[in-house]
């Protein structure tokens, strides 16, 4: 068996690799190591940069994001029982737009089967040779090979490809807080993002469409879910949302809940050989800058450019910097996205000198134009 391609996982950034390629001509086969349904459901991110949503668009596959994607111009910062708007699009000329990682994967997969792509589910890959590009994996029971010119290694933070890199650096940083998220089948009480700073911890009200919302809390980084009945969900959120202008946070029935642990963390270099990392298989952020699907859509567009001009011209430079590109991105990510979380969350171990400092700093944020572009500039994203 071969193809030109063999991408490791189909999450974002494996599904829109292939459709990318296969858009320049270029064959690949994915294999995932879960079923179709499992893939489709996994709540994940919400919040797509301009330049993904672009990327989308104007790669065939913006259909139904243009219909039910909704397209923000600003994002509220919450804190003091006040809440001040960032105009971001005003600040930057640029928007962001809520469509669920979700909906990206399930167009993905219905745009590669009805291109005849090949995308093999429940296809375990348990080894891959970066030198002599191949990779092993598990179908119903039985061990295949697939021969391959490149490997795209897009298996997410546990897969397998980042340990086949033999000179690995990594850089990391654990947080002491976690998130507990939710999806609600109720309104949502606002129009734009809340990022909430309270006492008590961070808050996000975020929604997924005019009738569903997407919230989280910060919660201790070991919490367990059996301790959160719905009730304590909305008492909390409604506590640390509350301001003194009467807006109120309206409640429904929680139809989804769990907790994600919160980590940076960033794989150097992401190519060994014919071996190329994407995505959460290279670098991870914590989620409150919004920035995971975004790097992972810009280290796989990167990549398939470089793919095509090795295809085109025969040229391998856009492939021999493609490690130094998408790092300079991602390290600008992990900034953004630490700074945003300290900036947001009330840690467990501070004093009270640091939780003026961050009262401080939020004051900052929302009383200089200045400091408000900082924040808009990274969180609208940088054109690629
Ligand atoms: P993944 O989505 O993890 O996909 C990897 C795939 O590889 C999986 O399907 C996995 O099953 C498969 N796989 C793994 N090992 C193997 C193997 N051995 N063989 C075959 N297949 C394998 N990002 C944003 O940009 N905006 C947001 O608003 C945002 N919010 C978030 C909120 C939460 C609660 C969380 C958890 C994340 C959020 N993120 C956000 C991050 C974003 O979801 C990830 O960065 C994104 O999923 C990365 O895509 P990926 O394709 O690289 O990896
Ligand atoms: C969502 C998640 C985020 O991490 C974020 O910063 C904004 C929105 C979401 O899931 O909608």
């Amino acid at each position: 068996m071969r193809t030109q391609v063999a991408i490791v996982g189909a999450g974002p950034a494996g599904l829109l690799l292939s459709h990318l390629l296969h858009t320049r001509g270029i064959d690949s086969v994915v294999l995932e190591s879960r079923d179709r349904s499992y893939v489709e459901r996994r709540q994940r991110a919400g919040l797509l940069e301009q330049g993904t949503a672009d990327i989308l668009r104007d790669s065939g596959v913006g259909g139904r994001l243009d219909r039910e994607g909704l397209v923000h111009e600003g994002l509220e910062l919450r804190f003091g029982g006040a809440g001040h708007r960032i105009p971001l699009t005003e600040l930057t000329g640029r928007t962001v737009t809520v469509y669920a990682q979700t909906e990206i994967v399930k167009d993905l997969i219905a745009e590669r089967l009805s291109a005849g792509g090949d995308l093999r589910f429940e296809s375990e890959v348990v080894a891959v040779d970066p030198s002599a590009p191949s990779v092993t994996f598990r179908k119903d029971g039985r061990t295949h090979t697939l021969d391959c010119d490149v490997i795209a290694g897009c298996d997410g933070f546990h897969g397998v490809c980042r340990p086949a890199v033999p000179t690995l650096r990594t850089f990391e940083r654990d947080y002491p807080y976690g998130w507990l998220g939710i999806l609600a089948d109720v309104p949502p009480s606002t129009d734009e993002l809340i990022y909430c700073h309270h006492e008590r911890g961070f808050a996000l009200h975020s929604l997924r469409s005019p009738t569903i919302s997407r919230l989280y809390l910060q919660v201790p980084h070991d919490e367990d879910i059996a301790r959160w009945p719905d009730e304590r969900i909305w008492e909390e959120l409604s506590t640390r949302f509350a301001v003194d202008s009467g807006w109120r946070l309206k409640d429904g029935q929680i139809l989804e809940k769990g907790i994600t642990p919160m980590r940076s963390f960033v794989a150097e270099p992401m190519r060994h050989d014919r071996l190329f990392l994407a995505g959460d298989a290279a670098h991870i952020v914590p989620p409150t800058g919004a920035k995971g699907l975004n790097l992972a859509v810009s280290d796989v567009t990167m990549l398939a450019e470089a793919l095509v001009e090795m295809a085109e011209i025969g040229s391998e430079a856009l492939l021999d910097s493609y490690s130094d590109n998408c790092l300079k991105r991602a390290w600008r990510a992990e900034h953004f996205s630490y700074w945003m979380t300290t900036l947001l969350h009330t840690d467990p171990s501070e004093n009270a000198f640091g939780r003026r400092l961050r009262l401080s700093h939020l004051d900052y944020v929302v009383s200089s134009r200045a400091a408000a572009t900082t924040l808009a500039e990274n969180y609208v994203g940088f054109p690629l």
